[in-house]
């Protein structure tokens, strides 16, 4: 009888790990056999580069320049060694010599975000130096046949808006929705591509779970709230603007980083619980509410909303994929963090905590493309100091765009992350992302070694 139970417990364990291992593969392609010349991209393919304000202009005045002052309930700083973005690149006054960088990759595309504090400084001032900085600098990319992408929320936000409680509070979406409509107003008639939100599952994350991007709170109720409120702006935002002048022509969509999480053992239940726990929270919640109208996270005890709107199916013409790679997690249930994050001998480790994984992207566009609209790979790039992995972590993941692209996916563009290095928000300037490197005292602007296969593959694949 015992022994019968026993077995039954056994085997009961193993059909749901064997159910798991089979629905949620981690895919790994065998790379020395693999050649990551052999790839081709369609017709109209679009190739640009990425930035975002507060990482590149400098002299932003918001809840991220507030919160790089600060300190962590342990004394620690907010941002690594107290820097502080300040000038940043200077890409305010330096745009147009940008531009030229831009132009010097063979790109015909940039991704840019517009910095909401500057041009709405207070909740009732319109600041119209900073809206035709703007325009001057969307005519500058045009004259030069660069084609802008604008962003209206990426990471950051007005103070007023922040000590209003920002996107905690769902009364608060509509100050989001008119400075949006604002800016649509002023540059619809020459930017076709708009991004809405850039990364809400980061943001409500890293905001509100773990507490390295302000507020700094560690609240997972609320960081589900955040979610909601956010992708709920995001839906309002979409209808508004498509309602206004240049609206039905417009390209909208929502920016999301699709990180998986894997068990760290995939023989370990628990591990499979937690790592799919977190991919509801972080992944999956959003694509099924733009697939479905539905969104929920059911986690007892730490955070449980359910939400229904029909208006999200449809709200996003094309899907803004930002990928970089994946993580595994061990589950620890006696710790306060409940699971920590580990890396498989062998994989190589960029200078972010998380390793080289071109294969991911291949499994994120599959998992985005359940919406059918086109993929635009928003962002994709290596923090890497030494400059001895970009080259390689360029071809992988090219190579699997490619692939995807020859298996039938509809990926339409790809940005690299990003121009030149930049504030990378909690790593402060250690994180040196950028096709071109930038000195921080003189400010010059050097095309890394690496980004030559970039620049390679654009010219090879871009149409004359
Ligand atoms: C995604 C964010 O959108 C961007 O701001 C950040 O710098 C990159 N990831 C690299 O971490």
């Amino acid at each position: 009888m015992i022994m019968g139970f026993i077995a039954s417990i056994v085997l009961l364990y193993i059909a749901i790990v064997a159910h798991f291992n089979y629905w949620y593969p981690e895919i790994r392609w065998d790379w020395n056999n693999i050649s990551t010349d052999d790839i081709s991209f369609p017709p109209g393919f679009v190739w640009g580069t990425a930035t975002a304000a507060h990482q590149v202009e400098g002299n932003c005045i918001n809840n991220w320049s507030e919160f790089e002052k600060g300190t962590k309930d342990d004394g620690k700083p907010n941002i690594k060694d107290n820097q502080q973005s300040g000038i940043a690149c200077d890409h305010w006054n330096k745009y147009p010599e940008d531009i030229d960088l831009i132009k010097k990759l063979g790109v015909s595309s940039y991704r840019f975000s517009v910095e909401w504090s500057k041009i709405q400084p207070e909740h009732d001032t319109y600041d119209m130096d900073a809206i035709n900085h703007y325009s001057k600098m969307i005519d500058a990319l045009l004259e030069n046949n660069i084609t802008p992408v604008l962003t209206l929320h990426h990471f950051t936000h007005p103070l007023w808006f922040e000590r209003l409680g920002a996107f905690e509070k769902e009364e608060n979406i509509a100050l989001f929705v008119s400075f949006c409509e604002r800016v649509f107003k002023e540059y619809s008639h020459k930017v076709q591509y708009w991004c809405t939100i850039n990364e809400p599952a980061v943001v409500s994350t890293q905001g509100y779970f773990s507490g390295m991007f302000p507020p700094g709170k560690q609240d997972p109720q609320l960081s589900a709230v955040v979610l909601k409120n956010m992708l709920e702006a995001h839906v309002q935002v979409y209808h508004r603007l498509k309602k206004m002048e240049n609206g039905s022509t417009a390209m909208i969509g929502l920016v999301k980083n699709i990180n998986h999480f894997e068990p760290w053992r995939r023989w370990h239940i628990i591990d499979w619980l937690i790592s799919q726990s977190v991919n509801r929270f972080f992944n999956d919640s959003t694509i099924d509410f733009l697939r479905t109208g539905k969104f929920s996270i059911r986690l007892p005890g730490l955070a449980w909303i359910v939400h229904y709107n029909p208006k999200a199916i449809g709200s996003t013409d094309f899907f803004g994929l930002n990928y970089y790679s994946h993580n595994h997690l061990k589950s620890n249930l006696f710790s306060k963090e409940l699971f920590s994050l580990h890396y498989k001998d062998g994989d190589i480790m960029t200078d972010m905590p998380y390793t080289i994984y071109g294969e991911g992207i291949y499994r994120a566009i599959k998992t985005g493309s359940v919406l059918n609209v086109p993929i635009i790979i928003t962002e994709n790039g290596v923090a890497d100091e030494m400059d001895d992995i970009r080259e390689l972590y360029i071809r992988r993941y090219l190579y699997a765009v490619s692939k995807a692209i020859s298996d039938g996916y509809d990926v339409s563009g790809y940005y690299y992350w990003s121009l030149m290095d930049n504030f990378e928000w909690a790593f402060g300037y250690d994180m040196k992302f950028g096709l071109y490197s930038v000195d921080r005292s003189s400010q010059e602007r050097t095309l890394r070694y690496g980004s030559k296969a970039f620049v390679e593959i654009v010219q090879k694949n871009s149409q004359s």
